[in-house]
């Protein structure tokens, strides 16, 4: 069947193409992609995740709330093809999941969610995901329930691989399109189990499978795989013949380079700390304060960083510091955060605000000054300093109209 408004959604799309390669001030287009900080809120205290690097418990955290949902709903699902939601937290217990769900199935527009797979034992959930839902994405980081239990902490292995069966079942009596990915990320802790995680995901019934390696910080370097690369090539290597005899698609990363135990030895001159003691170090803070007191401290936090250097020092008048940056999200993606404040991207050098959808509609950001002066700079050769290191636009280069549409 096909989707309300797809005429409007085809020729947005082709003039936000004409428009990333034109690279206007001013976007006749709307966003095609965004995504949108439907919580902060998560329900698992994974050590690796960038979460653990913030302040307060991580259920009480803000969520967007279903009011400003339905008003970027409104501003954006009708013409956009795609909506992730959030990568900040874990979008299956946002408060107002359900609605967000059958909002977004009513506009048509794809729904791309990564989940930790918690959630799952709710039949009414489980249903709305394979109704509203096209590519869900489950964070599954171990084979066994030792290392799982270990990293996805908070989880229960046999409980969430006995929903993930569930939801496959219940996918296939439906003829449900939603397509279901095992994700893992990969560090020295669960590399070894690659092999069998692969099996487990194929058994599980998922439709594919993918790993990226975790990225850590230089001083945590024993968690990643530049610490074992010899092991993790064997691995990627003993995985994808799995993966190629079960007629299942994988996705690893390239092949480490042999001499990155070496690069990454000189991060820093101590020992690096154990996974194990990574864990023990990020465990949950007793006691827990006030949820009211912790949102607004979070939400104070935020604030204070608007005003960045690294986007002041743009000097518009001095000479051309770079080629014009083909940058992906500036003409046709964009990013609504928790907290109602847009930002091109999520690189975390952009921590300043182009707008916030609680002062103004989106479509005024979308075409404001903050995101004018930003199309402006990356045009202009004067852009600011996360866009001129930023990996997104290599990994785009060269790829054409078939990498702004990926
Ligand atoms: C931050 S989570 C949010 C969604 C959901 N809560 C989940 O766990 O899938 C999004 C993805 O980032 C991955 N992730 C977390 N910390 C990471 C790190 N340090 N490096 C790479 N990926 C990481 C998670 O495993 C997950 O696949
Ligand atoms: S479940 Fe996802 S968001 Fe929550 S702590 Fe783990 S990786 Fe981070």
């Amino acid at each position: 069947m096909p989707r309300p408004n797809q005429p409007e959604r085809d020729r947005n799309r082709e003039r936000s193409l004409h428009e990333s390669r034109t690279m206007p001030e001013v976007c006749t287009a709307k966003p095609v992609k965004l995504t949108v900080g439907t919580t902060h809120k998560c329900n698992l205290t994974c050590p690796m995740c960038f979460k653990q690097y913030e302040p307060g418990h991580n259920m009480h955290y803000p969520s967007l709330g279903l009011a400003r949902f339905e008003r970027i709903a409104a501003a954006c699902f009708p013409t956009a093809e795609e909506v992730v939601f959030t990568v900040s937290g874990e979008p299956l217990i946002s408060e107002s999941i359900e609605q967000e769900l059958q909002i977004s199935g009513r506009y048509g527009v794809d729904v791309c969610l990564t989940s930790n797979g918690t959630p799952l034992g709710v039949e009414r959930l489980r249903r709305l995901v394979l109704e509203n839902v096209s590519v869900l994405t489950l964070s599954l980081d171990g084979a066994t329930a030792a290392t799982f239990e270990k990293i996805r902490r908070g989880a229960k292995f046999d409980k969430v691989m006995h929903d993930i069966r569930l939801l496959t079942a219940e996918k296939r009596a439906r003829g449900s399109r939603t397509r279901v990915v095992g994700h893992m990320t990969l560090m020295r802790a669960n590399v070894h189990e690659l092999p069998d995680w692969v099996r487990l995901m194929h058994d599980v019934g998922c439709d594919a499978c993918t790993c990226e390696p975790v990225q850590a910080p230089a001083t945590f370097h024993a968690m990643a795989l530049e610490s074992c690369p010899d092991l993790a090539n064997r691995t990627f290597a003993a995985a994808r013949a799995v993966a190629k005899q079960l007629g299942f698609p994988l996705s690893t990363p390239a092949d480490l380079p042999v001499n990155a135990a070496e690069a990454a030895s000189r991060h820093d001159g101590g020992a690096p700390p154990t996974f194990e003691e990574l864990a023990e170090r990020h465990a949950p803070e007793p006691p827990e304060p006030a949820p009211d007191a912790v949102v607004a401290e979070v939400l104070a936090a935020d604030r204070s960083t608007i005003a960045h250097p690294r986007w002041q020092e743009v000097d518009e008048n001095g000479p051309a510091q770079h080629a014009p940056i083909d940058c992906p999200y500036a003409w046709s993606r964009t990013w609504i955060n928790y907290d109602g404040s847009v930002k091109p991207c999520c690189h975390p050098g952009f921590v300043h605000d182009l707008g916030n959808i609680d002062r103004d509609d989106f479509a005024a950001i979308w075409n404001g000054a903050p995101y004018r002066q930003l199309r402006r700079s990356l045009r202009s050769g004067h852009a600011p300093a996360p866009c001129r290191d930023c990996y997104l636009v290599g990994l785009y280069a060269g790829l054409g109209d078939v990498g702004r549409n990926r």
